[in-house]
């Protein structure tokens, strides 16, 4: 029987009766559209399904979407705000921080929460943070000097890294890996 549920995926509110078993990364890319939310695997290990729930970094093919009742979600396609880009994507830009792009979404999405947590990572760090996430096309030293460059760019334009539509219902809030 499908179950009814309300989540705020990039400052928008959806309602929609799901089945118990949806996955969420199928919510969102085949109920929703928002197709940047890549599955990379089946085996939770690579990634590129990575969102924001809650404020924090989630796999989503690892949820199912009624555990998304009440959450408020960042996908990729929220980070550009007022047709500018976000600072990580534009450092992506100007890193060359992706070739296929397959794992770009993910890797931007826990870079934000590495620079949420830590504004001025050390290179050990940044790796650290991204050891969920799995590129099959560099040898992320181009990753990681997006996410040092986007920490500049935060840093000068005093931002906050994740969009505060994201975090909106953050307090109390469940995700993590
Ligand atoms: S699709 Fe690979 S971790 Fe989710
Ligand atoms: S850029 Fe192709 S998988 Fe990372």
């Amino acid at each position: 029987m499908k179950r009814a549920i309300t989540v705020t995926v990039n400052g928008v509110t959806h309602h929609h009766e799901v089945e118990p078993r949806l996955l969420l990364v199928h919510y969102l890319r085949e109920v929703l559209g928002l197709t940047g939310t890549h599955i990379g695997c089946d085996t939770t290990s690579c990634g590129a399904c990575t969102i924001l729930f809650n404020g924090l970094t989630a796999k989503s093919c690892n949820l199912l979407a009624v555990q998304a009742n009440g959450a408020t979600i960042l996908t990729v396609e929220g980070l550009a705000q007022d047709g500018r880009l976000h600072p990580i994507q534009e450092a992506f830009w100007e890193e060359h921080g992706l070739q296929c792009g397959f794992c770009t979404p993910g890797m931007m999405l826990s870079a934000l929460q590495i620079l949420a947590r830590n504004p001025d990572p050390s290179e050990a760090e940044i790796r650290h943070g991204l050891d969920g996430n799995l590129c099959r096309c560099t040898g992320y030293q181009h990753i990681v000097n997006s996410v040092q460059n986007a920490a500049r760019r935060l840093k000068a334009e005093a931002v906050p890294a994740i969009p505060v539509t994201a975090t909106a219902q953050s307090a109390g809030g469940k995700g993590g890996r």
